[in-house]
């Protein structure tokens, strides 16, 4: 949708209001080898790669650890059930997911190598990073609680993967541990674009979205709002890193919200925490956007200070006091996974060959425009199209 956003249109929180008026960053999408020709679109099938482990899963997807045969690579394969996205309240989602995806291919955020489709299923094949998620990572420390020293250097960190993102006009929308993944060597990724919108530089979206502990005061306000939204979510993470605990807290969702929009955040004393990153906490954790700390202003905070911004954006060396946890799975060790049983109801036993309107997740045929334009290729290693594959 383009023009200015209405009121009346951002109302009902559940509808997506995309624009504000002003012109969307187109080349966000464009990619270095990127090709959408029929041969490389169409060019991977599931029978590529085998599957190694089940590595995690979210609200939306589930993820697997698999090898491709061809060129012996380890990829992180997330799977959409189209039934799912097309009874979901933003059935956009996946495409909107799959073209920010397309750009985002800059350091410190995730990069997709191609996708695929079925007629049940969404295929994106993505960078894997074995180190887990921060949400995981930080239960390895007592408390929940990093290092001063290792919070901050996560924190720049995504704060250079958030700042590229909106330097393209995107913003992220869900940030928050779960999808923020770290490397063989400790360093951090951003993850999971999968509500994240284009809207322009300094445009603003208006759907009603997010994690109730990271959404901003005024998505559930005024639900028109800007990049601002995700520098509310990475003081909520900062806070988080540093404390082991969610500044707004609540047993039910509405306590959440309630605390969110009134209450004020507090940094137990006994967690030690320094003056310059307190500060830095109540900055981001302004309910007024416009006074809300952001950008520029970030990396320029005293809590910064020193900070060799080149060596964090080039990922130099083990992130400090990196612990690889012990189930790490690299390149070597997936060796010791290969041959492992395929899981019951896993993406890899969709067998639809034989008869695909019998699978249970087949939806419409109109539907299946939803996901028209899915299948991508950025690597140029595979093979062509294998006709009847699926
Ligand atoms: N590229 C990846 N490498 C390793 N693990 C991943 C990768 N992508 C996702 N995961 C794991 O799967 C989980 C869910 O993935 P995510 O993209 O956040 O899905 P959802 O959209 O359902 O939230 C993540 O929290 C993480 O633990
Ligand atoms: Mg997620």
């Amino acid at each position: 949708m383009s023009g200015p956003l209405k009121r009346e249109e951002a109302r009902d929180g559940i509808q997506d209001i995309d624009s504000a008026g002003l012109p969307i960053e187109e080349d966000f999408v464009q990619v270095d080898n990127y090709d959408s020709g029929l041969c490389r679109a169409e060019s991977a099938t599931l029978s590529d790669f085998e599957y190694l482990k089940d590595i995690g899963s979210g609200a939306h997807a589930t993820v697997h650890l698999v090898r491709h045969y061809k060129d012996r690579k380890l990829y992180a394969m997330k799977v959409l059930e189209k039934k799912e996205v097309v009874n979901s309240v933003r059935p956009g989602d996946a495409m909107r997911e799959l073209n920010i995806l397309k750009g985002a291919q800059r350091p410190l955020l995730v990069n997709l190598h191609f996708t695929f489709q079925t007629e049940t299923k969404l295929f994106f094949f993505l960078d894997y990073l074995p180190g887990g998620n921060l949400f995981t990572y930080t239960a390895l420390w007592e408390g929940g609680r990093l290092p001063e020293a290792t919070a901050r250097y996560y924190g720049a960190q995504m704060y250079l993967a958030l700042q590229s993102l909106h330097d393209a006009g995107v913003i992220h929308r869900d940030l928050k541990p779960e999808n923020v993944l770290l490397d063989e060597n400790g360093h951090v990724h951003l993850a999971d674009f999968g509500l994240s919108r284009r809207v322009g530089r300094h445009g603003r979206s208006g759907s009603f979205v997010g994690t109730p502990f990271y959404v901003a005061p005024e998505i559930l306000t005024t639900r028109e709002y800007g990049a601002a939204v995700d520098w509310w979510s990475y003081g909520v993470l900062l806070f988080n890193l540093l404390t082991g605990e969610v500044p707004f807290y609540g047993k039910e969702t509405e306590q959440i919200f309630e605390a969110v929009l009134k209450r004020q955040p507090v940094v137990r004393p006994r967690y030690g925490v320094s003056s310059k990153a307190k500060d830095l906490l109540g900055r981001l954790l302004e309910k007024n956007e416009k006074k809300r700390i952001t950008g520029l202003g970030i990396r320029k905070h005293p809590w910064y200070k020193g900070m060799d911004w080149r060596a964090v954006e080039r990922c130099e060396g083990h992130a400090p006091d990196w612990k690889a946890p012990v189930d790490m799975i690299s390149a070597e060790t997936a060796a010791e996974l290969v041959g492992m049983p395929v899981p019951e109801k896993d993406a890899f036993n969709d067998d639809q060959r034989t008869s695909p309107r019998a699978v249970p997740g087949h939806i419409a045929d109109e539907d299946q425009k939803l996901f028209e334009g899915f299948s991508f290729d950025n690597t140029g290693v595979l093979p062509q199209v294998k006709n009847g594959d699926w």
